[in-house]
């Protein structure tokens, strides 16, 4: 496979931003600090989203931490001593990086290579798909310090997993390992640490062939499932189903399956 790289036109203190073809990895970059979320990673988290969402020629994002011990060991703890209620809300709304990628338009991936705790296991939660070596480690483990998750973790992980596993998690700050995470519902799958990369790319350069127009409607009426009721679901899933018939994408997609060959979709 030819691969072209591309490092990103912005430069980042805290991530290292690479294209692999239509797949852009995002890696945290603090490995002597566990690759914690500090306010600068999270503002520039965010910001490489807002600089991949137009651009055409990037289908999917993989999330990542740098070395193999931790995927994000979660917030900067460092940061939490002195602060006030008012700064830390700020810290936490003012731009999430959490919400951008729930909301982001194109399939995020989290590839998870290590200890993936507190808003590092929130930010996996907001992805769309987790990835997990098998020496990955899952954890909500802000109750230690006398906090609780505030990054989606008591939202996100009870959807995901359910209240009783979520609480138990939450409420014992206790962590587990991969396979247990893959049992609960918490990752969709565990890879050997060695094959990670390449299962995680060989996931994500198949999800990057599909129509762009059809994955970010998919993505939209997933989500709606935990956030309406089922009438309201249903109804807005119809509307993005009929959306794209507008796509030039469906029209490429129907004429290549019976023309018996593989669709080129341009995302339009
Ligand atoms: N915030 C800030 N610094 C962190 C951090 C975090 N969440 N997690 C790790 N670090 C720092 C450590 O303070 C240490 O820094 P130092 O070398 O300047 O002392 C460095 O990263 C290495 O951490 P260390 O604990 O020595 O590594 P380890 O491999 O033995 O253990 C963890 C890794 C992740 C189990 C352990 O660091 C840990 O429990 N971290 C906190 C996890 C947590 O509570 N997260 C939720 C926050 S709300």
């Amino acid at each position: 496979m030819s691969q072209s790289l591309e490092s990103s036109s912005q430069s980042y203190e805290t991530l290292l931003v690479e294209r692999r073809e239509r797949v852009c990895i995002i890696t945290i970059n603090r490995p002597e600090k566990r690759n914690a979320l500090n306010i600068k990673t999270r503002e520039e988290g965010a910001r490489v989203l807002d600089e991949l969402r137009d651009e055409e020629g990037v289908g999917v994002v993989v999330f990542t931490g740098t070395g193999d011990k931790a995927f994000i060991a979660g917030a900067d703890i460092a940061e939490f001593a002195g602060r006030t209620a008012l700064t830390q809300r700020d810290v936490m709304t003012a731009r999430s990086l959490f919400n951008a990628i729930d909301t982001f338009p194109k399939p995020v991936i989290a590839m998870i290579n290590g200890y993936c705790l507190g808003g590092g296991c929130e930010l996996a939660l907001a992805c769309d798909l987790r990835i997990a070596s098998e020496t990955a480690s899952f954890g909500q483990p802000e109750i230690n310090l006398g906090i609780i998750p505030g990054g989606g973790g008591t939202q996100r992980l009870t959807r995901l997993v359910g209240e009783g596993k979520a609480m138990e998690m939450i409420l014992t700050g206790e962590i587990i390992n991969a396979h247990t995470a893959y049992n609960i519902g918490l990752v969709n799958m565990v890879v050997p640490a060695a094959d990670l990369e390449a299962r995680t790319m060989e996931i994500a350069n198949r999800i990057a062939e599909k129509s762009p127009v059809a994955l970010r409607m998919a993505k939209e009426a997933v989500k709606l499932a935990s956030r309406s009721n089922l009438d309201e679901g249903l109804r807005r899933e119809v509307d993005l189903f009929a959306l794209c018939f507008s796509s030039e994408d469906k029209d490429e997609g129907v004429k290549a399956f019976l023309e018996k060959r593989k669709p080129v979709f341009k995302g339009k």
